[in-house]
């Protein structure tokens, strides 16, 4: 789903000021024991940065990524030395293999059709028995806000969409803004 509110220079400051004090370290430390400390890590819509940065303070190999480029340019200034490729979350198209494959809040903004295409395709750039983790808000149906489509999920519904693909290792509410509006995945590849 195209997204007008990532793509603007304006828009992209407003989010980085209003995410300034958000991020995914309480996320991060529950996909911790899944990972060793060489694994290589991709993140896909790194945004403002803030978890590719706490990723990179304990793996020496995280990639960040975006479909936004001015969320890219945000990203290559902030971080001159980090590693950011422009990648879709849907096509994920890289010829690059990871341990692996990390999003908060970046998943809902994909349709149901979308996030299967996305599912496989993580698969396919995962090294043999891979990691996921990535979070998604809570709920039924989908939405437009702010211009940004917005798919709500239950665990359910994840646990069919990725069950062909990865074992679940952990799938749970947590509570990032109401009580547990937002779930938690964790998986391996099959
Ligand atoms: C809600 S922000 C979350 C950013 C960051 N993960 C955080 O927690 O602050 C969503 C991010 O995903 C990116 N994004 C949205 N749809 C995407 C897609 N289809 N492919 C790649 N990135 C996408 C946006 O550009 C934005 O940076």
């Amino acid at each position: 789903m195209s997204n007008g509110y990532y793509k603007t220079e304006v828009s992209v400051k407003e989010y980085i000021k209003l995410a300034k004090d958000v991020n995914g370290a309480e996320l991060i430390e529950k996909l911790k024991p899944f990972l060793s400390l060489n694994s290589s890590i991709l993140e896909i819509g790194s945004g403002p940065g803030s978890d590719w940065e706490i990723l990179k303070r304990r793996n020496n190999k995280v990639v960040g990524s975006d479909n936004s480029k001015e969320f890219l340019n945000h990203l290559t200034s902030k971080f001159p030395n980090g590693e950011f490729l422009n990648l879709d979350a849907v096509s994920l198209n890289t010829n690059l293999k990871f341990d692996c494959i990390y999003s908060n809040k970046v998943m809902h903004h994909l349709t149901d059709e979308e996030l299967v295409k996305s599912i496989k395709k993580q698969s396919d750039i995962l090294n043999a028995e891979g990691i996921i983790c990535h979070s998604f808000w809570k709920g039924e149906g989908s939405e437009i806000f702010k211009g940004l489509f917005v798919n709500y999920h239950e665990k359910e519904d994840l646990f069919k969409f990725y069950d062909p693909s990865f074992e679940i290792l952990f799938l749970d509410f947590y509570t990032e803004f109401d009580k547990e509006d937002s779930i938690l995945l964790i998986g391996k590849k099959k």
